[in-house]
């Protein structure tokens, strides 16, 4: 369909005409993701202030027959966010507010478009903490990680994005608001919607708020690079520190060429002498985390690793692992897979890794890393073209054949629906298309996204 005249003026009418960005320069940064692989264009970039102003926006794009791709931070990884085929990208990065801290019961209602960084501070100064962090905090957002039911670096101590969610508000199709924020921790009242929204990928409604729980505040942290010599070594330490560490809160995989690119790209010097791979520990907790991180090592028989003493160097341990993104999209785009393996599959997947991407591009440099205690592998591939997918099917058909997941963390956006009908069952896909067909019978939200 295609959109009908006035709808700048409809929309213009409910959220300002500052809000409403048609010139070229002003919508760019909104039609392109964060890797410069998906690129499109908007119609419009429509910049609602209050929920009131999202339901009114998806009624005028529903009857002026545009198409909406909602939009957070635009940090996400799968080309989930990025209009392609001129919808009206609805930004909710001007709803910023927090609405509520509550310190007494641990929880804040907070607008879709606070960022990650915003809510930590504000736990942080109630004394307690959120529990989910990445690289991306300064720009990714609340209704973002909540659409890709984001993880990130603690998932293994508090799960992902959907265990931290109380209570959500959302826009439907039709611009009926449902959801509720009361903050009750237990309510059977029927579906679960925000577990439904949770993973949506802007699918089918716009979160506009939610309620979220806080974690408690642990008084001690550690961490510790310990050298090894593979991933399989790696798999098993992480095994046994879970065993035998009560305080573990973080474990995460850096392959040595992973490493050496980081060092290049931040200028710094080697932490720890030269190993295949690295795992990156974290403990917290109320007592002695660094004793605690000290005696499991020496317990497991670790004689390879360096101790961050103190906040300032745990801090630049963890810019190393964090920075491994950014220094892959220094040298070129990359195609990025973040894929999750069941146990004991992860030294299979990766030996067999270089051969099958050697096969379509010997040139090709393979980057690994990624959440080793949730066994989510990020598998970053350079040196090929944007609109190649020939390794992507090798890859994601290998983890398949591995018994994993093809999305553990990002979503499956536009970069893996032709690989989704091979993860999921007919059923399952079924079930997925009568919700989407159920609660956006016209298919506004984000057409192409999750399903071919
Ligand atoms: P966007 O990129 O704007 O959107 C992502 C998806 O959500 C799109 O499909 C969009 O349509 C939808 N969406 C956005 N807002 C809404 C809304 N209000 N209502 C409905 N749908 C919406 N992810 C992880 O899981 N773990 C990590 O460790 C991690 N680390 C990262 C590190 C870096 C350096 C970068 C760049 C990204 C990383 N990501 C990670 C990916 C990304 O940051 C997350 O997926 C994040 O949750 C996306 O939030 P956003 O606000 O940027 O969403
Ligand atoms: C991470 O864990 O750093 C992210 O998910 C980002 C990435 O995969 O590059
Ligand atoms: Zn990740």
């Amino acid at each position: 369909l295609e959109p009908r005249e006035g709808l700048v003026e409809e929309l213009a009418a409910v959220v300002g005409p500052n809000n409403v960005l048609e010139d070229e320069h002003a919508r760019a940064d909104y039609e392109v993701d964060w890797t410069g692989r998906y690129k499109g264009r908007a119609r419009l970039v429509v910049r609602p202030g209050t929920p009131e102003e999202v339901a009114r926006s998806v009624v005028i794009c529903g009857q002026g027959g545009a198409s909406i791709v909602p939009q957070g931070g635009n940090t996400g990884l799968v080309g989930g966010a990025v209009p392609v085929n001129g919808e009206v990208v609805i930004s909710l990065r001007r709803m910023n507010r927090l609405v509520e801290v509550d310190a007494g019961s641990g929880q804040v209602v907070a607008e879709a478009g606070v960022t990650l960084a915003t809510l930590a501070g504000a736990a942080a100064q109630a004394g307690w903490r959120f529990g989910i962090d990445f690289a991306a905090r300064d720009s990714a957002t609340v209704g973002g990680m909540i659409a890709t039911n984001a993880g990130g670096l603690h998932v293994m101590r508090h799960g992902s994005m959907r265990e931290q969610i109380i209570g959500i508000e959302a826009v439907l199709a039709d611009g009926q608001v449902i959801g509720r924020l009361s903050g009750l921790l237990k309510d059977n009242t029927g579906y679960h919607l925000p577990s439904l929204l949770a993973g949506s990928e802007g699918t089918l409604g716009i979160i506009t708020r939610a309620c979220l729980k806080l974690v408690r505040r642990d008084s001690s942290r550690a961490s510790a690079l310990i050298g090894v010599d593979g991933p399989e070594q790696a798999e098993e330490i992480v095994n046994r520190l879970r065993q035998s560490c009560e305080s573990l809160a973080a474990a995460e995989l850096i392959l040595e060429n992973g490493l050496s690119l980081v060092l290049k790209h931040q200028r710094r010097e080697r932490p720890l002498p030269e190993h295949p791979a690295y795992v990156l520990v974290e403990t917290a907790s109320n007592r002695d985390a660094e004793t605690e991180l000290v005696d499991a090592l020496a317990d497991i028989g670790v004689v390879s690793a360096v101790l961050a003493a103190g906040a300032n160097e745990q801090r630049r341990l963890w810019e190393l692992r964090e920075g491994l993104t950014d220094a892959i999209s220094a040298v070129g785009v990359p195609h990025k897979f973040d894929v999750s393996l069941p146990a004991g599959r992860i030294r299979h997947l990766m030996a067999k890794l270089p051969d099958l991407v050697a096969a379509i591009e010997p040139n090709a440099v393979i980057v690994v890393f990624g959440h080793l205690g949730d066994r989510n592998l990020h598998i970053n591939v350079l040196g090929l073209g944007r609109g190649d997918g020939r390794v992507d099917d090798v890859v994601l058909r290998a983890v398949l054949r591995e018994g994993g997941s093809i999305s553990a963390e990002h979503g499956i956006g536009r970069a893996k629906r032709r690989w989704l009908p091979f993860d999921r069952s007919r059923a399952d896909l079924a079930a997925m298309r009568a919700i989407k067909a159920s609660l956006d019978p016209r298919g506004i939200f984000n057409p192409g996204v999750l399903f071919a």
